[in-house]
């Protein structure tokens, strides 16, 4: 027979409290676990940028013998910093000048201002972006428009009859 002090029924038990205590660390310690699987690759991919050495690397855009000398050309190769799963993204291209005999310069395609690519105009020797209207005068500097710089250029060389450029990783933005 109960006493009238005997407060105890409809509670659970020691033994029940700590089953709770324990299912419940368990699932807190569950989802912790599944939260850090799915969140470290996000984390990871975000972040690995910012480790990544800068890659230097000269890339063969053809022979001498493909560039007319005085001729503004475009020239479309594979970034060698692209990803695996980059595809038609992976593609870049510059805008390569000969002058003389060995005697090479290139501009990257992509405006100062957004990025845009820009075109070269063989009658008025101007680059044009068709973005916000910035031209560039034939050396890449500014001649109007938003763009803050001037185009940006690759180093060139020619090793073994081929004109080689120096690409770079792409910087974040
Ligand atoms: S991206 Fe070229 S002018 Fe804006």
């Amino acid at each position: 027979m109960k006493s009238d002090t005997d407060n105890t029924a409809g509670r659970p038990g020691e033994a029940g409290l700590g089953r709770r205590r324990f299912l419940a660390t368990l699932a807190i310690a569950a989802g912790t676990l599944l939260a850090a699987a799915a969140g470290l690759p996000v984390i990871g991919y975000i972040l690995e940028p910012a480790f990544r050495k800068m890659q230097h690397q000269w890339v063969p855009i053809g022979s001498v013998d493909r560039f007319t000398d005085g001729d503004t050309v475009l020239v479309a190769f594979e970034n060698p910093s692209a990803r695996s799963w980059a595809g038609v993204t992976g593609k870049t291209g510059a805008w390569v000048r000969r002058e003389g005999d060995a005697n090479f310069t290139a501009f990257v395609l992509n405006c100062s201002h957004l990025g845009c690519p820009v075109r070269w105009e063989p009658n008025s020797k101007l680059f044009i972006c068709p973005c916000h209207g910035s031209v560039y005068y034939a050396d890449g500097s500014v001649a109007a428009g938003p763009a803050p710089l001037p185009l940006q250029r690759f180093r060139v060389r020619v090793r073994g009859g081929q004109v080689e450029l120096e690409t770079r990783s792409l910087p974040i933005t």
